[in-house]
């Protein structure tokens, strides 16, 4: 099985779009026996609570339904999951710096989500929260296509068939 977290700030906003948009196609290619994910944040200032409900409007308007509860990222984290997609540079940072106080930070590979985007951009997802609904359709729209681009990614990297 291959591991994904998807990394933001509070996982209400971002982070657990990706993860519904990402399982959503995982599951249309017949691969979800071969691909599982999971979103987390690096605060942990929003441990248990729903996604915010712009990401839920989001994703409901493209037939997908977000379930997640926002849970910080912890060590275990980094020897369970094979990769770890941050949405941002500073999310990115947050990790790496969590990485170096775990022990088993080399077996993740850490990208940013927009590493993936059609431009191969590397730009930040930028947050949403608190901001307006369309920042939400953006959102969606970015994560939509680089959700794309990784997964085609990960299937060529490993040779996945559905
Ligand atoms: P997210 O958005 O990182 O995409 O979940 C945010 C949610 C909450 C906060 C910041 C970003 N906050 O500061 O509470």
């Amino acid at each position: 099985m291959i591991n994904v977290l998807f990394v933001c700030l509070g996982n209400i906003c971002r982070s657990p779009l990706a993860e519904a948009i990402f399982r959503d196609k995982v599951g249309k290619r017949g691969l979800s026996h071969q691909i599982a994910c999971d979103s987390a944040g690096t605060s942990g200032e929003h441990d248990g609570e729903p996604a915010y409900p712009y990401s839920i409007k989001v994703a409901k308007e493209h037939g997908l339904e977000i379930t997640h509860l926002s849970r910080k990222i912890q060590k275990e984290d980094f020897s369970k999951f094979d990769y770890m997609i941050a949405m941002d540079k500073y999310n990115l940072m947050d990790i790496e710096f969590f990485a170096q106080k775990t022990n088993n930070s080399n077996r993740c590979q850490l990208f940013l989500m927009r590493e993936f985007d059609n431009q191969k951009s590397g730009k930040n997802v930028e947050d949403p929260w608190a901001m307006g609904y369309h920042k939400f359709v953006e959102c969606y729209q970015i994560l939509e296509e680089s959700c794309e681009n990784f997964l085609n990614y990960l299937i060529e990297k490993h040779k996945l068939r559905g």
